[in-house]
């Protein structure tokens, strides 16, 4: 946290935010897609970053599961285990953001203080909440990758949705529900 950085100093270079954005002739935005597991989040997040890469503006998604096999493998699924994941995703997220990039983040992301904070570190309108709001049962229904059912089995504690919470955005940019043909 802040608190512990003495002895540290910012180091400034000419080449910044508005040159990057200049020699890529785009903006830098953070894209953050939340919902419950099997919402379709990495589906969408893969539809947007080919939809707009088609259209010539570089994207980068950060993807909760991949990240969880390197940057975030110490981490697990307790409070604090999610809280720090979704603190780093939006640290490297403002990161790529500042690079130009239009960084898509595909996160269940459940709690909604842990969302705002990563809004809180990028400039006004450059981060995008999109709310996959698939009902529980739809997720459970298709269980892509079985999960649900350990859980109902109870060979997985604590998973979202079932015996762990998620908070839905109030203020989100953008809501997608099942009717509207995902
Ligand atoms: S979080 O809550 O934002 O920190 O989670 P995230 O990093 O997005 O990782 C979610 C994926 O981890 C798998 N998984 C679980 N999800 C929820 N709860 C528990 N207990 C759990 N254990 C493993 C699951 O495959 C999630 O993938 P998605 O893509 O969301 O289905």
């Amino acid at each position: 946290s802040v608190g512990k950085v003495t002895n540290v100093f910012w180091q400034e270079c000419s080449i910044g935010k508005f040159e990057r954005q200049k020699l890529l002739n785009q903006k830098g935005c953070v894209v953050w897609i939340t919902g419950l597991s099997g919402s379709g989040k990495s589906t969408l997040a893969c539809t947007l970053s080919k939809d707009l890469h088609a259209r010539g503006k570089l994207s980068y998604i950060l993807d909760g599961d991949n990240l969880r096999h390197g940057l975030n493998k110490d981490l697990g699924f307790k409070v604090e285990d999610r809280v720090e994941n979704i603190r780093r995703v939006g640290e490297v997220a403002r990161l790529f953001a500042d690079a130009g990039l239009i960084c898509i983040a595909s996160l269940i992301s459940p709690y909604r203080r842990d969302r705002d904070a990563c809004r809180a570190l990028l400039p006004d309108f450059s981060f995008i909440e999109v709310y996959l709001n698939m009902p529980l049962e739809l997720c459970e229904a298709r269980d892509p990758k079985g999960l649900y059912k350990l859980a109902r089995e109870g060979k997985i504690k604590g998973f979202t949705g079932i015996d762990d919470p998620y908070e839905p955005p109030l203020n989100c940019e953008i809501e997608i529900r099942p009717q509207d043909g995902l």
